[in-house]
């Protein structure tokens, strides 16, 4: 700075305090702002230029740069645009085709349940008729089922009450009644166990037991023979065959045999049966017996005698229980005979025929020929070929085994041919049968070198003391029959229905008779042995 420079400045600060001095501080303000108001104006006129030729120079650069993006972005959106329109058209297209298919589905329905509608409507009439039939018979079946299932809980509820405490058990149960129990038709081992167990059990229940002797003979003569049964009468018999009360097959009190042998005629005594159990104040009957004995049961039910029935016979013919006591004992004690025939035939080359009992069903033979080892097992639901038979016998002689053992049920016969019997039945009986055996030795003789012998089992059978199964079931049907008694629960049969044992409408006994199913396991098991069963 010079010193004409300095001067200046110091007489220009000179003043300003000058004024200071003398001004006021309006005027010291404004004096203090205006060189900076003075300035702002270009400074901010630059910048303000500046800024904007920034934006003018940034929007034309932008521009330029739009300008020269435009062509590619233009193609982009054109390419865009054009495959939208396709995808629209290509939806459309789809949308109408489903529409139209949707549209020809639906006629399509329309006119089959239109056509459907119309032949059912031709086909009315008929259909109605046959539709009432089968609504009443399904109806019927219906409440069939649903006595059975209310009988099957009660079996249940039964079944229970046993495992509850003795004194709630007893406590559940009517108080003090009678009922009178026989062993009808012919004897089965076992009989003895039922009898023990039904009296124990409905002596357990507080129902007093009588038995009548010799079936419905006992009941029916002049002079009754009914005992009282408790539990001494019942007291060792267990191992015991035949039956403590005794047996009949003749007292039928629907036709009861009248006057000696050579001039016997036959009498209906039910109402007779009927006076003496209300005399003896019986208010249930207890039929042990087979599928005749249930027949009378049924008869006695239908009369308003309340009946619990209790199946028993050797042969095993009872549709309504899987399994009869007498049986096994039988099977068994027929077992015992085919060993017993094979030492025999062996020593002599012979062809041993043994004939069993089952009268029409071939349960025994067929078992016990299994157990026993036979060679050819015959029975009445086969019938057979004796050219089947010799054809074995001699293909094990060329075998080597120069014996054969051939069981034969007493109802079996020839196909073509005629069941052997000994005597005709009389009216109301079935026929005694036999000669089963010896008919097929006669058939059999000439076809084989062999020499022939026939056993016939007969009654042996039936004795003897019982096996351990047909005491335990024995035992177990007394019990729940005597349980059927306390609950009130007549015109029932017990039955053992697979494992258990149950009780079944005693209708069931006689409706349909059990056979052995010729296609059934049990002969394939002994066909698959090699046994030959004559077909
Ligand atoms: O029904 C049992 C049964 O042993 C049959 O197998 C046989 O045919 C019949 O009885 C024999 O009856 P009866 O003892 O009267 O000769």
């Amino acid at each position: 700075m010079g010193k004409k420079d300095k001067s200046a400045k110091s007489e220009k600060s000179e003043k300003r305090a000058k004024d200071e001095r003398t001004g006021t501080a309006d005027a010291l303000s404004a004096k203090a702002e205006k060189p900076a108001k003075a300035e702002k104006p270009a400074k901010a006129e630059k910048s303000a230029k500046s800024e904007k030729s920034a934006k003018a120079e940034k929007s034309a650069k932008a521009e330029k740069s739009a300008k020269a993006e435009k062509p590619a972005k233009s193609e982009k959106s054109a390419k865009a645009e054009k495959s939208a329109k396709a995808e629209k058209s290509a939806k459309a297209e789809k949308s109408a085709k489903a529409e139209k298919s949707a549209k020809a589905e639906k006629s399509a329905k329309a006119e089959k349940s239109a056509k459907a509608e119309k032949s059912a409507k031709s086909e009315k009439p008929a259909k109605s008729e046959k539709s009432a039939k089968a609504e009443k018979s399904a109806k019927a079946e219906k409440k069939q089922k649903k006595a059975d299932a209310e009988e099957a809980a009660k079996d249940e509820r039964a079944a229970s009450d046993e495992r509850a405490p003795e004194g709630a058990r007893i406590s559940t149960l009517p108080s003090a009644r009678r009922v009178l129990i026989l062993t009808g038709g012919g004897d089965a081992p076992g009989l003895n166990a039922v009898l023990r167990a039904f009296v124990k059990r409905a002596v357990s229940h507080g129902i007093q037991v009588l038995g009548s002797e010799d079936g419905f003979s006992g009941l029916l003569e002049d002079r009754p023979r009914v005992r009282h049964l408790d539990e001494a009468a019942v007291r060792g018999i267990l191992p015991r065959g035949g039956s403590v009360l005794g047996c009949s097959n003749l007292a039928n009190p629907f036709e009861f045999p009248v006057g000696p042998k050579d001039k016997r005629t036959y009498e209906d005594r039910s109402e007779r049966v009927a006076a003496r159990l209300r005399e003896l104040g019986v208010e249930t009957l207890v039929l042990v017996g087979g599928d005749g004995t249930m027949s009378m049961g049924l008869r006695f039910q239908k009369l308003g005698i309340p009946v619990v029935g209790i199946p028993k016979t050797i042969d095993n013919d009872l549709g309504a229980t899987d399994f009869t006591f007498g049986l096994d004992t039988a099977v068994d004690t027929a077992t015992w005979a085919i060993d017993a025939l094979h030492s025999t035939a062996e020593a002599h080359d012979r062809v041993m025929i043994l004939e069993l009992m089952g009268r029409h069903a071939g349960w025994i033979a067929l078992c016990a020929g299994i157990a026993g080892g036979a060679d050819v097992i015959l029975i009445p639901e086969i019938p057979y070929d004796v050219d089947r038979v010799a054809t074995k016998i001699r293909e094990r002689s060329a075998a080597g085994s120069t014996f054969s053992i051939v069981v034969v049920g007493e109802g079996a016969f020839p196909a073509g041919g005629e069941i052997s019997t000994l005597t005709k039945g009389r009216s109301g009986h079935l026929p005694r049968l036999g000669g089963a055996g010896q008919h097929l030795a006669q058939l059999l003789d000439g076809k084989c070198d062999h020499e022939i012998r026939v056993t016939v089992l007969g009654h042996v059978q039936r004795g003897g003391s019982p096996s351990s199964f047909d005491r335990l079931l024995g035992t177990r049907f007394g019990v729940k029959a005597a349980d059927l008694c306390a609950e009130g629960r007549t015109g029932r049969l017990v039955a053992l229905r697979g494992t258990v044992i149950r009780s079944v409408p005693l209708e069931e006994a006689v409706a349909k008779p059990k056979l052995v199913p010729p296609d059934g396991e049990l002969v394939t098991a002994a066909r698959a042995v090699g046994i030959e069963m004559g077909a």
